[in-house]
């Protein structure tokens, strides 16, 4: 399928046309969650609400329902949906914050920065027992065994990062099973609920979580760029975090096994290094740009995969703008 959202803005405006009260809804639902007459939970609650990520999972909920010309009762429960893997996904960033000792999130200081460990972990767990019994409003049972599931796997994703760092592993294999699990699942699980509750058929549903699935991985790929290319005033979150953590990714990992004898070392010897001016000057060397354009390139071809899910699906705007975020997920700067 052919792209036709021409730059990054006219897909934003394409997406608030078509979605705009929909997004409303959601978000409602969501600051409805985050109010809470505990001063403590409340101020928490305002902190982490106070800058709107992306939304890109919700959108992805409301587009894949759209497609299907949901009634107004699946449309309810589309938005309930919506606010689900929102909340999943924020939780999954407080705890991964922590995890990954980040000073800002979403451009406001993290969690445990602005409070401690124990707020953090305690409001993560909290977002994701709202996020459950949220879903458990929808009385549909099986959404809600689709969203345990995708929480498992994205956990899983989150332990099979520490055990691949544990090991030093420098796999494709471990590194694709870990933004798999721990971005991918997601993203696909935000695609099917949509056009399930919505009511399209199992074939339609299976295309759109394997989009999802797919986009879900070159987003996370782009992430990994965007660590070790963006600012953290472009991004809002602390830049070359993954290097500060020795995590290997896929741009390092391409520029490892492309790099000579002579570049694999001098490569090794400044991702081994502690100085942060060690660390700054990895984008100089030749063969670190190579693995970011191999890793981009990966990441063109997960989006040109996830096109082709687009295709037997009925042709409107929703589709249109599905092809848009598939095509922008690799092409940003935050
Ligand atoms: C950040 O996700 C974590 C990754 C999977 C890379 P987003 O980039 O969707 O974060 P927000 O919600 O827009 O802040
Ligand atoms: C994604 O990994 C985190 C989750 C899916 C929980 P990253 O650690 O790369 O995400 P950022 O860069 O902190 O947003
Ligand atoms: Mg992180
Ligand atoms: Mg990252």
């Amino acid at each position: 399928m052919s792209v036709v959202v021409a730059n990054r803005d006219e897909l934003k405006q394409r997406i608030q046309q078509l979605l705009a009260t929909d997004l409303v809804s959601v978000n409602a639902l969501l600051n409805r969650q985050f109010r809470n007459p505990n001063m403590f939970v409340h101020d928490v609650a305002q902190h982490v609400g106070r800058f709107q990520g992306k939304q890109i999972r919700p959108i992805l909920t409301l587009l894949s329902a759209q497609l299907f010309c949901p009634d107004s009762a699946a449309r309810d429960n589309v938005h309930r949906l919506a606010a689900v893997v929102e909340m999943i996904h924020t939780a999954t960033l407080v705890h991964d914050d922590v995890i990954d000792d980040a000073s800002l999130r979403r451009h406001v200081s993290t969690v445990h920065r602005r409070w401690n460990t124990e707020t953090s972990v305690l409001f993560g767990d909290y977002l994701f027992s709202k996020a459950f019994h949220l879903a458990a409003t929808t009385g549909d049972a099986e959404a809600c065994r689709l969203i345990g599931l995708a929480t498992d796997r994205t956990c899983e994703g989150e332990l099979n990062q520490i055990a691949a760092r544990l090991e030093q592993s420098m796999s494709e294999r471990d590194y694709f099973r870990v933004i798999g699990g721990k971005t991918g699942h997601l993203f696909a699980v935000s695609c099917l609920l949509g056009s399930r509750t919505a009511g399209g058929s199992i074939a339609h549903q299976a295309q759109l979580k394997q989009f999802g699935m797919r986009i879900g991985l070159a987003f996370q790929i782009a992430d990994d760029v965007l660590d070790l290319t963006e600012t953290t005033e472009k991004t809002g979150k602390d830049a070359s975090n993954d290097l500060s953590n020795h995590r290997l990714t896929l741009p390092l990992i391409r520029a490892l096994r492309l790099g000579t004898d002579h570049e694999q070392q001098r490569l090794h010897d400044l991702l081994t290094s502690s100085d942060a001016d060690d660390q700054a000057r990895l984008l100089d060397e030749r063969i670190v740009r190579r693995g970011v354009e191999s890793a981009q390139s990966t990441a063109e071809h997960f989006v040109r995969r996830a096109l082709r899910n687009l295709e037997s699906l009925p042709p409107c705007p929703a589709r249109e703008i599905l092809a848009g975020i598939a095509q922008f997920a690799i092409h940003r700067s935050a």
